[in-house]
């Protein structure tokens, strides 16, 4: 066995050749696997794709490119928990495409914003940050609020996602134009339709304080609300994993 390693060791091309088998063997072994999406997210109850006026929303905060100053991605360190809640999982982030973990944090991270301000004051921020944080050097959103939404092309991003694997149903691309201005009004029977297809705890109201005009700050701001408020971590436990695949 020492005679044949030595003949390894002392011809070059043999021994990198052998490396090259030995460390391809380790790298197919460890990366492989991760192909396989269902192995590498835990599955969570509570999170469902985006409703259309959430995903104008997400939309929105892409073109702004609020992404170059704020992450969603809050990691297991003691530190972070405790500044803004429990630690991001994958399956929070399996409908995002592209996922907003990000890795700039001029601001802070938004992964688990839902809920944690009123909407007024996030109409307040978004048009002068300084207004309720004086210090801020977040630049204003105002324009939003001037850009009427339009629904009209909602049905073909569903259906773009829906091929790269966000479960929306053929119900949910029909109704898209329909249910993104649904969400705005709610006590109607459109607003009962988006519920059904998209489940209970949807925020359907007002965003904005305009209830005149459909605008992108209702849009951004029903995403904001929702940010990291989907999943049911009251009842996660990494070991009940394996019960909710079935
Ligand atoms: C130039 C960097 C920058 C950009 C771009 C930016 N922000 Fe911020 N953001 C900040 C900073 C700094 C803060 C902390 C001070 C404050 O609250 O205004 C902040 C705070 C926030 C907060 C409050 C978070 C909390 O937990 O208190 C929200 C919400 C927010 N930003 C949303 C957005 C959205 C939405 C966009 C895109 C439309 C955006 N930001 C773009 C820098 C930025």
């Amino acid at each position: 066995m020492m005679e044949k390693h030595k003949k390894l060791e002392k011809n070059s091309i043999l021994l990198l050749i052998f490396t090259v088998i030995a460390v391809s063997i380790g790298g197919i072994i460890e990366i492989v696997p991760l192909f396989r999406l269902e192995t590498t997210i835990e599955p969570i109850k509570g999170v469902r794709p985006y409703t259309p006026l959430e995903l104008k929303g997400f939309n929105i905060y892409l073109r702004e490119g609020c992404y170059t100053c704020h992450s969603q991605q809050i990691r297991p360190l003691r530190d972070e928990v405790e500044r803004y809640g429990h630690y991001s999982l994958a399956a929070e982030s399996m409908y995002d495409h592209p996922f907003q973990w990000g890795s700039k944090r001029t601001g802070p991270d938004l992964a688990r914003l839902g809920g944690k301000y009123s909407d007024e004051w996030h109409v307040e921020h978004l048009i002068k940050p300084q207004n309720v944080v004086p210090e801020s050097i977040m630049p204003s959103y105002k324009h939003l609020g001037n850009r009427v939404l339009n629904f009209d092309d909602m049905g073909k991003h569903l259906k773009a996602l829906k091929i790269t694997g966000v479960p929306y149903t053929e119900e949910m691309i029909k109704n898209a134009s329909k249910d993104g201005l649904a969400q705005l009004r709610p006590e109607t029977e459109l607003a009962e339709n988006l519920r059904n297809r998209y489940g209970e705890k949807v925020n359907i109201r007002n965003f904005d304080g305009d209830e005149n005009i459909p605008t992108e700050l209702d849009a951004l701001i029903s995403y904001l609300q929702v940010l990291g408020s989907m999943a049911d971590l009251k009842n996660y436990d990494p070991q009940i994993v394996e019960e909710v695949k079935k």
